[in-house]
């Protein structure tokens, strides 16, 4: 089995990494790991599993993160997984939503590691790629370092040794998922001992870096990062990503031609893609301009109207000026 390259990866976030954010990112980057947003397992059963689980090959290496608790039914996701030639399955233990919880999925399974154990055993037994868990650190009142290195511990029995762990417990009772990606206290240092007391797992830290110098402090002590909010707030965060983690040797990027690739995604999909879907990873190239809310209005009444050829050259002349 091909195993994946960690160092660097982009985080799951649902409404952001979808199809079009991933070609995007990888115009910049052609190394980072790329995740899906969570798809629900029921979802992917019922549903019309093509459109949740299509994607380009030009994504990969990229890793279809699941959420769910039943075993039939990651199996029958991740047989999919195998199917539609993704490089990993994630398993979500760390979405804090009500809604998602109700579902038994997400963080609230911390709570239950004999269930996750279970499940990525199952997992692990369907999958011809790599299976991983992607945690908090603790959950509501199960906030010790023990409880953290049991949970991981007991999974790990599962034979899953790749574990991301966003470094911030999770607070079911009271707080929304955005308060609890910013509210919950970092604890990097229960990740670090995590790796030090069980150097045989690969651990991936996640959570509050902001730059590609946190990114090498990190490296010191786990085996790789995670970059969520930072990279969809400005994709090119991952410019020198392949250069400073990968040893590849450093690309001159025009972001002029990033644009111009981009757009012809857009013009080959503005038919069956929603323009919302389209127009995010455009707006998160905004980042830093001045006078960016009266561009991303501009931006956004050219899209919805489909005048692609203005909305171009609107990029182009942004990116020169
Ligand atoms: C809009 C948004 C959606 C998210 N959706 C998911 C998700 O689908 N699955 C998941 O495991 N984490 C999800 N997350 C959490 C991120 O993967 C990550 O753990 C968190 O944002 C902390 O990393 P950061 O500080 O680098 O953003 C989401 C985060 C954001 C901002």
């Amino acid at each position: 089995m091909l195993k994946n390259n960690y160092t660097f990866s982009v985080a799951p976030m649902m409404g952001v990494t979808t199809p079009s954010a991933r070609f995007m990112y990888r115009l910049i980057s052609k190394k980072a790991v790329l995740f899906t947003e969570m798809i629900a397992t029921q979802a992917i059963y019922r549903g019309d599993y093509n459109k949740f689980l299509k994607k380009n090959s030009i994504e990969e290496p990229v890793v279809l993160q699941v959420g769910g608790s039943d075993n039939e039914l990651l199996k029958f996701s991740t047989n999919l997984a195998n199917k539609y030639g993704y490089q990993g399955v994630n398993l979500n233990v760390g979405c804090p939503s009500k809604k998602v919880s109700q579902g038994r999925m997400g963080a609230c399974l911390m709570k239950e590691a004999d269930i996750v154990r279970d499940c990525i055993k199952t997992m692990i037994s369907e999958s011809s790629s790599e299976v991983s868990v992607k945690c908090r650190i603790g959950v509501d009142e199960f906030e010790s370092y023990n409880f953290f290195k049991e949970f991981i511990s007991n999974v790990s029995d599962s034979g899953c040794n790749t574990f991301f762990v966003h470094a911030r417990k999770a607070f079911l009772k009271g707080l929304d998922p955005k308060k609890n990606r910013t509210l919950p206290p970092l604890k990097y240092d229960y990740v670090h001992r995590l790796k030090r007391e069980m150097p045989q797992l690969n651990i991936i830290i996640n959570g509050g870096i902001q730059t590609l110098e946190e990114c090498h402090n990190q490296l010191k002590s786990v085996d790789g990062v995670m970059v969520g909010r930072s990279i969809q707030a400005n994709p090119f965060f991952l410019e020198e990503v392949d250069h400073q983690f990968y040893n590849q040797k450093m690309r001159s990027l025009e972001k002029n031609q990033v644009i111009a690739k981009y757009f012809e995604y857009v013009k080959e999909n503005i038919d069956t893609v929603s323009t919302y879907e389209l127009l995010s990873p455009l707006l998160a190239l905004c980042f830093g301009i001045p006078g960016s809310k009266k561009f991303k209005q501009e931006v956004n009444d050219l899209i919805r109207n489909k005048d692609l050829e203005k909305l171009e050259n609107t990029y182009l002349n942004l990116i020169a000026a």
